[in-house]
């Protein structure tokens, strides 16, 4: 069946990445694209298609994640360090290319499975990963996507929380998903993130509705520069 059969079809689209290559970009963005034509909001699609990347990207990152540190358990199970091993992990991370990590996510079958469906005019987006957060990453992530509603923009953001928070620069993708929800006057039942013992879902439900066009649009003529 082609894209443009499902969509018509209304059947869920699903996007399977063991990394985030330039063709899982392109699908991601062409399905957006499509979906968003069919219900005249073509307007929204660089903030979701930003949206989507972000989450699809959290998703393949927790899975490389979770080989590399089961990799340095079972090799070094005597000195297993949890702190370092996750200073090296960032450390390779940003080393390693791309085609290395995608090759080990294969072996060990773990991938990123993003579902892009309509019901009742509303896009629902769900990211799924089979890696769990623990219970400290859980309460982190509620606790920023809390702030995150109550903030007006990023600025404010970096006031309210505390620098534990964002130190290394991480941990702003899902507060910018979040702030950009709301330009489009959804809250925080419109994006959630949920983790049990074997799998982390994250999900963005976007009505396809006037509503959710004019507040985007409202919010994007109030922030664009006015020129003279
Ligand atoms: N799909 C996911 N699976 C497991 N953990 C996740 C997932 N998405 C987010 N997280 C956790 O939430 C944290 C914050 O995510 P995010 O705000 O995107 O910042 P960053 O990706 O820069 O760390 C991540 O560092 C990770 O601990
Ligand atoms: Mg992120």
């Amino acid at each position: 069946m082609t894209i443009d059969e499902a969509i018509n079809l209304n059947k869920p689209i699903i996007i399977k990445a063991y990394s985030v290559s330039e063709s899982i970009e392109h699908y991601i963005k062409l399905v957006l694209a499509k979906i968003l034509q069919k219900h005249n909001c073509e307007v929204l699609l660089i903030p979701l298609y930003t949206a989507v990347k972000e989450l699809v990207v959290n998703a393949v990152k927790a899975n490389q994640k979770f080989i590399y540190f089961e990799g340095k358990k079972s090799y070094e199970s005597v000195f297993f360090d949890s702190e370092k091993a996750l200073q090296l992990f960032r450390l390779e991370m940003t080393r390693s290319d791309a085609k290395y990590l995608d090759t080990l996510a294969r072996k060990s079958n773990m991938y990123a499975l993003t579902s892009i469906t309509v019901i009742d005019k509303k896009l629902c987006i769900d990211v799924e990963n089979p890696t769990p957060m623990n219970e400290t990453e859980r309460d982190a992530v509620a606790k920023k996507l809390k702030i995150a509603q109550q903030c007006e923009d990023i600025t404010d953001y970096f006031l309210q929380a505390e620098e534990d928070d964002y130190k290394e620069g991480a941990g702003l993708g899902l507060v910018l998903i979040t702030m950009m929800l709301k330009g489009m006057g959804l809250t925080q039942s419109n994006f959630i993130i949920d983790s049990d013992y074997e799998k982390t879902i994250a999900s963005i439900i976007v009505p396809l509705t006037k509503a959710t066009l004019q507040e985007y649009q409202k919010r994007i003529s109030e922030t664009t520069p006015k020129i003279a």
